[in-house]
């Protein structure tokens, strides 16, 4: 071993003790004879003190240290002099008085200073990712990750899951986002697709009997990224047999709790539990923060005979009022008012309508518009007081709720009403089976189509396919959906009454999951299961605002890894023997013709 202890090992029980210390320079200080380093290592910073009297060899050495440089000290470790103890620093009571110093390499001068490396364009950060793992911050993500990894294995081998690789090589797997594609060089034309979960695989592995599989599963979609999302990202994937909703459900909360306590995080429970109906009508939200209050309300009954044209309109289009009241925001000026209006415009809305409650009277441009009754009915509803702001939105159900939604937290972050030191977990049950793609206008699954309908619901299957609640849920820790899952379709005549529902062809089923169609008729038993977004978990007990934080070598929003290039063009050989014709957007036809 090139050293005796680890720099951020050093005590003062450690002193008169001769110790070799290796790591990177982060930084010298020339204090005219006296040479200053600050050696880093994963666990810590030492100070270490060349002394041109005590060891001029080792002191003319260490003139020619630079940032990042890697070395090898030997020397004893000393109390610091009361003047220099820094109590901010584990090891800031001593220091070690080199008697050699190796320079095991030199290091070119690095883009952005280690210790400051949050401070540097992201872009750049990733480019150098391997400098930018250096620094305490990056270092203790991963190490966090790391122990979350393995207490998530802990648990869940305690509740004997067994834990199940799953190909990455694979078919088309129905999350609903693009897939990323593989060409098969030995079957011209064909590809694999990388799965977007192991969703079919892990239930073929409940037929197989396996009753509780796991697996911390790489997931690849092809879809916009943000914060919160990334290409490829991790899931802890679990499924079940011969369990019920709740069964998933209580599982999946000790699990969070339990993962999240291991890195000291104290997440009460139980969990509250809202149905996707009741979440969307107080939050505007199915994935609600509920660390602060501010709730919407529902005001249809109160503009049903409406004159205010605005609101009659959208509700004789089977549309919805909303409100959120924002106690004492009646002493918002206009401007901040008007703020609001052009946020809820960004949003989508066709407009905000906003209330200054007063004691005797409501203060409105639009208030001319509406009777004594309906003023009255407003106050009423909201649980409007003097000196509140009423803001009311109109439109389709999901677009009041998405933009009250949005507004109600860009409010509660605004006005400090989130407790940011709170954990808050819900479970969100009872979603729609199905929902309506406004832009493809057709029936879509909402989780996806092998969900299971809530057994009462089967019913309205085909009469009213919009109203039928499936057996599915979500995890949600402060606003963020960390997990989701449903109880699973496990008949073969229930699930081909769905595929009909979303316009899913007998064929195309048969083409894309034909095999776990034919599956189910060997003995499938019910199951269901659930997948956490374990990026999202670290991120989240990390305290950073987005996965990339917490990844090792995120891409870029832009699905770029801006330190291997990739993705990056192939050799034309390689092309070639996969039979693949290149066709650019300006190009034209000539290549197509002579490349294949
Ligand atoms: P779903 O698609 O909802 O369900 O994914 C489960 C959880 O994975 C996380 N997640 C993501 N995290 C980072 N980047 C992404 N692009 C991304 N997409 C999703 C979210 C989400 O809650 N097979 C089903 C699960 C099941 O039914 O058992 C599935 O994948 O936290
Ligand atoms: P307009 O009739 O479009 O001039 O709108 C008058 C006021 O009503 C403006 O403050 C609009 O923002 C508001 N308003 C218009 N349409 C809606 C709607 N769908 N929901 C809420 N407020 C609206």
């Amino acid at each position: 071993m090139k050293r005796t202890h680890t720099c951020g090992a050093l005590r003062r029980d450690h002193i008169t003790k001769t110790v070799t210390l290796a790591g990177w320079v982060a930084s010298t200080r020339d204090h005219g004879g006296l040479i200053f380093v600050d050696l880093r290592d994963r666990e810590g910073l030492a100070q270490v003190v060349f002394d041109p009297a005590q060891a001029p060899e080792a002191h003319a050495e260490a003139g020619k240290l630079r940032a990042e440089y890697v070395i090898a000290v030997t020397g004893e470790v000393t109390p610091r002099p009361a003047t220099s103890v820094n109590p901010d620093l584990p090891t800031g009571e001593v220091e070690v008085r080199a008697s050699g110093l190796e320079i095991l390499n030199p290091a070119r001068t690095p883009p952005f200073e280690v210790g400051e490396a949050s401070r540097a364009d992201e872009n750049l950060r990733l480019k150098y990712r391997y400098l930018d793992l250096r620094s305490r911050r990056m270092l203790g993500n991963l190490r966090r990750r790391h122990a979350m990894a393995k207490a998530t294995r802990e648990f869940l081998d305690t509740r004997q899951f067994i834990e199940i690789e799953t190909p990455l090589l694979m078919r088309s797997t129905p999350e609903g986002a693009r897939d990323y594609v593989v060409p098969a060089r030995s079957h011209p034309g064909a590809f694999y697709a990388l799965p977007q979960s192991p969703q079919l695989l892990k239930q073929l592995l409940m037929i197989s009997g396996v009753e509780r599989y796991y697996q911390l599963a790489r997931c690849l979609r092809d879809e916009d990224l943000r914060a919160d999302r990334q290409p490829e990202f991790t899931q802890i994937d679990i499924e079940m047999s011969f369990v019920e909703q709740t069964d998933v459900l209580d599982l999946s909360e000790e699990l969070t709790c339990h993962v999240f306590g291991a890195v000291g995080i104290d997440i009460p429970g139980p969990f509250a539990t809202l149905t996707y109906q009741e979440a969307m009508d107080a939050y505007g939200s199915d994935k609600p923060d509920a660390r602060f209050e501010l709730k919407l309300a529902k005001l249809d009954a109160v503009f049903a005979r409406t004159e205010f044209r605005a609101f009659a309109g959208v509700l004789a289009g089977g549309g919805t009022v909303r409100g959120i009241r924002l106690p004492g925001g009646g002493s918002l000026s206009r401007r901040e008012v008007d703020e609001f209006e052009s946020t809820a415009r960004r949003y989508g809305a066709k407009g905000l309508a906003w209330f200054q409650v007063e004691a005797d009277k409501l203060k409105s441009p639009i208030a001319k518009f509406l009777s004594e009754e309906e003023q009255a009915g407003l106050r009423a509803a909201s649980g409007a007081e003097a000196g509140d702001l009423l803001l009311l939105v109109a439109d389709r159900f999901p677009l009041a709720c998405e933009v009250l939604g949005r507004l109600r937290l860009d409010l509660g972050r605004r006005l400090s009403l989130i407790d940011e030191s709170a954990w808050c977990g819900l479970r969100i049950v009872d979603f729609p089976l199905v929902g309506y793609n406004e832009e493809e206008k057709r029936v879509e699954p909402m989780h996806h189509p092998f969900t299971s309908p809530k057994p009462e619901d089967v019913g309205l299957l085909e009469s009213e396919p919009l109203r039928v609640r499936a057996q599915a849920y979500d995890l949600v820790l402060n606003g963020v959906e960390i997990a989701s899952g449903s109880i699973r379709i496990h008949q073969r005549e229930l699930q081909e009454k769905v595929l009909a529902l979303i316009a899913m062809s007998r064929e195309e089923a048969a083409q894309r999951f034909g095999f776990l169609l034919e599956a189910f008729q060997y003995g499938a038993p019910p199951h269901g299961g659930i997948a956490f977004g374990f990026d999202r978990m670290v991120a989240m007990a990390s305290g950073e605002g987005s996965i990339r934080e917490v990844i090792a070598f995120p891409k870029t929003a832009a699905a770029v890894d801006p330190l291997t290039g990739a993705p990056a063009e192939v050799p034309p050989e390689l092309l070639r023997e996969l039979h693949i014709v290149i066709e650019r957007p300006d190009d034209g036809e000539k290549d197509q013709e002579t490349g294949g």
